[in-house]
């Protein structure tokens, strides 16, 4: 079956029609920037072009950053606060006529990871973090999400600020951290996440992932640590996938 998944972030939105039994995109991925201020008006403006581009009718799967229930969208970190409790399944099914699914950015990219990458039949405990301008997180038991965990808002001992602050790629790149810096922080961050939750695995995705080769080791903890497989695309396999499981 073929549906279509965007991805909505920070600094694009992203879609491309995804096979959902094998998992991979059978279209180019389309990005364009989102509209700044990132209001509900305008990036609904942009799904439905995305949508129109590919001259598309069928369940749309939408990732989106921040917690959502039942279509809604809860939270707002790195978006803008009209996104707060607004029926965001509703408005964009009205604005594209299409069956709309919403789920948070970094569930449904881990959704697609655990099915088609780094996650593939594992059971246990495993952590998907992504690290981006935000920091995401998904977490799943034998291969069940709890959904919308928000674990990169956690406050460790001693800062004022959550972990996204610190650790994000964001921070990395406003405060031109070297790698090692950054892992240092990083390390930090998933010392403390290990203390709180055990995980078997621990699964690194968001752009950055490409270049874990510079930073991965530094993460010194007892679970193994792997990079994403699906890297750019798992946000949009994952929502695609969203849409038809819900
Ligand atoms: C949001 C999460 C989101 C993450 C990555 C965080 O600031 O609270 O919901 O998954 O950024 O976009």
């Amino acid at each position: 079956m073929e549906v279509l998944g965007i991805d909505v972030g920070g600094s694009g939105v992203k879609g491309a029609i995804v096979n959902i039994d094998t998992g991979e995109l059978v279209t180019n991925r389309l990005r364009i920037e989102t509209p700044q201020p990132s209001k509900p008006d305008s990036v609904i403006g942009v799904i439905k072009e995305i949508v129109n581009h590919f001259n598309y009718q069928g369940p749309i799967g939408v990732g989106f950053p921040g917690v959502i229930m039942n279509g809604v969208t809860m939270t707002a970190a790195n978006v803008d606060d009209e996104w707060l409790n607004y029926p965001a399944a509703e408005a964009i099914s009205k604005a594209t006529g299409c069956q709309v699914y919403v789920g948070n950015d970094a569930d449904v990219a881990a959704i697609g990871e655990m099915r088609y990458g780094a996650g593939r039949n594992v059971d246990g405990v495993v952590m998907i973090f992504t690290l981006g301008t935000g920091i995401g997180s998904a977490m799943f038991l034998n291969g069940h999400i709890v959904p919308n965990v928000e674990i990169g808002h956690i406050y460790q001992r001693n800062r004022k600020l959550d972990a996204e602050y610190f650790a994000s790629d964001r921070a990395r790149k406003r405060e031109d951290l070297s790698w090692k810096e950054w892992g240092a922080r990083l390390d930090k961050y998933f010392k403390y996440i290990e203390m709180l939750f055990s995980p078997d695995l621990i699964i690194i995705g968001g752009g950055i992932s490409k270049k874990h080769d510079k930073f991965l080791h530094y993460i010194q903890v007892r679970a193994k640590v792997v990079p994403a497989q699906l890297l750019n695309e798992a946000g949009i396999i994952g929502a695609a996938i969203g849409a038809v499981d819900r």
